[in-house]
């Protein structure tokens, strides 16, 4: 096992700075998610660490070695595509073992290795066929197994699911846990599917325009996101946002705006605020409370204006003076749409944002 350490890493192509001083520390055996929109650089940074791009600055560290000049071979890792990249005459054995006969492993720790990764990925019965005789959801086995025979410390995965459908992707995901807890390798996975993401990750990195903009558990990313684009970026429905202002008075704390007072005093302010603070209130659906009033003396009146049903619960739409709000209900009360309803905002479960800045307050 191999930790992965960048420190300040820049890069240019075509003269667009594409990541600038980015620092990360993945840990020896653990699972880490690169998530982010198109474009944000999650590609060009796992190809940097595989060596497949140079680098501008900074500095690329596999297993305490400086490797920011190695060969992509002499790093230890192991890459898996999006697109399978299958050599179309092989079949799946020869695909498997391809890298390690031309670099001279000995035919029967190939078979070994190749026995054991086919074992582990359910690939036995395939290993005459050739890649055209597989369906993709096989294909993809087949390009993860010839990443598992390397034996790699480091095990870079470039969305290697988004070809599939969303049973198999589900399925393949699950794999993939287990596939991390047989080798114990490190594995540095990319994707902009947040489930997948939330789901495989033991720490995750969101990105935006080759910026890190948290590094975390997905839990704590989920619950204290650390500024607006992380906050809308995970979540669906997406986080709730409310403008404002925020003044904290008298060891108390009230968020207001001109349709709504909200209780905030017991929220972790990073800093005291002086005065009235532009802020944006955020509270995922999941932390409305629809239709029960509790006499906090906080409750909202909306008019619903859409109900989802989601079979284990709804997502009910509240139109809230020209802003809709998405909460999510979980019991059976009678809802209707363009009815009047009372609503809540769970306070203990919020995130306020500086109004300028964006970042967390
Ligand atoms: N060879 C290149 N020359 C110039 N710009 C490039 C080159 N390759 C990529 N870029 C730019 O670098 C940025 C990051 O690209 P990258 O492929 O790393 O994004 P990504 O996060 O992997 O996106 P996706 O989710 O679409 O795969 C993009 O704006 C892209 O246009
Ligand atoms: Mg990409």
């Amino acid at each position: 096992m191999s930790n992965v350490a960048i420190r300040n890493l820049q890069i240019q192509l075509g003269g667009n700075k594409v990541i600038e001083s980015l620092n990360l520390d993945v840990k020896a055996g653990e699972f880490v998610v690169l998530l982010g929109p198109s474009g944000c650089g999650k590609s060009t940074l796992l190809h940097s660490i595989a060596g497949l791009i140079d680098t501008s600055a900074g500095q690329i560290e596999i297993g305490g070695k400086d490797m920011t000049w190695a060969d992509p071979k002499d790093r230890g890792i192991a890459l898996v595509f999006q697109s399978y990249a299958l050599y179309p005459t092989m079949n799946v054995e020869s695909n498997m073992s391809f890298g390690l006969r031309i670099n001279g492993t000995p035919k029967a720790e190939i078979a070994r290795r190749v026995s054991r990764a086919s074992d582990m990925l359910q690939l036995g019965p395939l290993l005459k066929r050739k890649p055209a005789n597989l369906s993709g959801g096989q294909r993809q086995r087949v390009a993860i197994g010839r990443a598992i025979v390397r034996e790699a410390d480091v095990m870079l995965f470039d969305e290697p699911l988004s070809n599939l459908d969303a049973k198999l992707r589900t399925e393949l995901r699950r794999e993939l846990k287990q596939l991390h807890k047989q080798l114990g390798a490190t594995m540095i996975y990319v994707t902009h599917d947040q489930v997948e993401a939330m789901t495989l990750a033991q720490r995750m990195a969101v990105m935006k325009g080759g910026v890190v903009q948290q590094f975390d558990t997905p839990d704590i990313i989920y619950n204290t996101p650390a500024n607006l684009f992380v906050a809308t970026f995970l979540g669906s429905p997406g986080m709730n946002l409310f403008k404002g202002e925020v003044e904290q008075q008298g060891g108390r704390a009230i968020f207001s705006n001109q349709h709504m007072s909200v209780d905030v005093t017991g929220y972790p302010f990073k800093a005291p605020l002086a005065g009235k603070h532009a802020c944006v209130l955020g509270v995922r659906p999941e932390d409305i409370d629809v239709g029960h009033s509790d006499g906090a003396g906080q409750t909202m009146r909306a008019s619903v204006s859409l109900i989802e049903a989601m079979g284990a619960h709804r997502v009910v739409w509240l139109d809230f003076h020209g802003t809709q709000v998405a909460g999510i209900v979980q019991d059976q009360q009678q809802i209707e749409t363009e009815s009047s309803i009372t609503f809540s905002v769970r306070t203990s479960r919020i995130s306020l944002f500086d109004g300028a800045s964006e970042q967390r307050l």
